[in-house]
């Protein structure tokens, strides 16, 4: 894609015009016609509110269930709207039924709120949230499935892992992950956040018994839009996190999960509209453009902050975003400098004991972008200490 059309696309997005943003990982930015469709299901709910609670609102919300459904290819039925991942993966760990002694196994990579999360109902149940080691850098996939299973053992339930990782951001091979979970009869629950709209999802391929996924994230839909996914067999296992007036279980799946008193459901009414908006600006190719900007940049960005890429540089392990390691003993300081100074948006993530830097490539950026992040980077590590070598 041209420089010309990415920057018309730049011109649909809400985003402050002067920052450079290279941070869509975290909370992902939504485009106008888009953000124009959450307003108008607002303004609809407060013109009737009877109305649209009762009836049409709801007629809507199958709509978006069934569109979603059919981006990510699975069966309606199976599909709960939630508000973030987070929400979905309490649903899953506060009624998971573990007892003492069994163990979720799980990876040093995962996302900081769901590692609470897990941590909080197993120790309730004074059960185990097992974390493997995936070493950095990344070697092969098959050395990340041999790590991931290397605790396992007679008391593990379930596996819970990331289809792409958050402070990391790298793409981790789930499919095989699943096929080898199954083979050990547990239950495979998988941490979908970034994925809709970013790399390629079919729900029915991976055949995960549980996924979640953001769609504020790069389907570009306003915040609080995310769903939760359970297949046949697990998804009459589960309480609502809420109860309320779904509370049945002779209700379908997504009203016992949903109807959870008065609140705002527009950023779910989005999906038809975001779908659309893919389909009309050609995302998989504005995708793939962002991707090779990913690619071709990750290696000077690792090299200016004195390190070395994380993974090999292929679109096996790198969508989107990608992580390089900092030496930094104040990795506040340099994302502020960053921001006020530089006025550009990109996190600096910790895992474990180390500091990432992560950028992303989305629609409305391009290389001039990234070379004002590697331009800042270059004055930062002159002009003061916060870089190490
Ligand atoms: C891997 C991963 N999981 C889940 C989430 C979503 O979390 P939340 O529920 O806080 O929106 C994120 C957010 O960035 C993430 O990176």
């Amino acid at each position: 894609m041209k420089k010309q059309e990415i920057n018309t696309l730049k011109e649909q997005f809400i985003l402050s015009k002067h920052i450079t943003h290279l941070n869509h990982g975290s909370f992902g930015a939504c485009p106008k016609p888009i953000f124009d469709n959450y307003q108008f299901w607002q303004l609809k709910l407060e013109q009737e509110p009877v109305n649209f609670y009762v009836n049409e609102g709801m007629q809507h919300l199958e709509k978006s269930r069934n569109v979603l459904a059919s981006y990510v290819n699975c069966k309606p039925q199976n599909i709960v709207f939630t508000t973030n991942p987070s929400y979905a993966i309490n649903i899953i760990a506060k009624s998971f039924d573990l007892k003492e002694g069994d163990e979720i196994l799980s990876c040093n990579l995962e996302y900081g709120a769901l590692i609470k999360t897990w941590d909080y109902y197993c120790k309730k149940a004074k059960a185990k949230f097992v974390t493997t080691e995936i070493t950095l850098p990344i070697i092969s996939k098959e050395k990340i499935i041999d790590q991931f299973f290397e605790n396992v053992s007679a008391k593990t339930r379930a596996i819970f892992i990331s289809q792409i990782t958050s402070s990391s951001a790298l793409i981790l091979p789930v499919k095989e992950i699943c096929e080898r979970a199954k083979e050990l009869d547990l239950i495979t629950i998988i941490d979908g956040a970034h994925v809709p709209g970013h790399i390629h999802l079919d729900l029915s391929e991976l055949k995960a018994d549980i996924y979640t996924g953001a769609c504020h994230k790069w389907m570009l839909t306003p915040k609080g839009c995310s769903f939760l996914y359970i297949n046949d067999e697990f998804k009459n296992h589960f309480d609502p996190l809420i109860i309320s007036w779904g509370y049945d279980l002779n209700s379908n799946f997504s009203d016992h999960h949903e109807l959870q008193g008065t609140r705002d459901y527009s950023a779910f009414l989005t999906i038809p509209t975001a779908v659309q908006f893919l389909k009309d600006n050609d995302w998989e190719s504005v995708s793939r453009t962002c991707k090779e900007l990913v690619l071709t940049n990750y290696e000077k960005t690792s090299s200016i902050l004195n390190s070395k890429p994380i993974c090999p540089i292929n679109a096996d392990y790198l969508g989107q975003i990608c992580s390089s390691s900092v030496k930094t003993s104040e990795p506040e300081k340099l994302k502020t400098i960053l921001y006020k100074e530089f006025n550009i948006e990109v996190p600096i993530m910790q895992l474990g004991n180390e500091f990432y830097l992560r950028f992303s490539a989305q629609g409305y950026n391009n290389q001039d972008d990234i070379d004002l992040l590697h331009q800042a980077l270059e004055t930062i590590k002159k002009q003061t200490n916060l870089l190490q070598s």
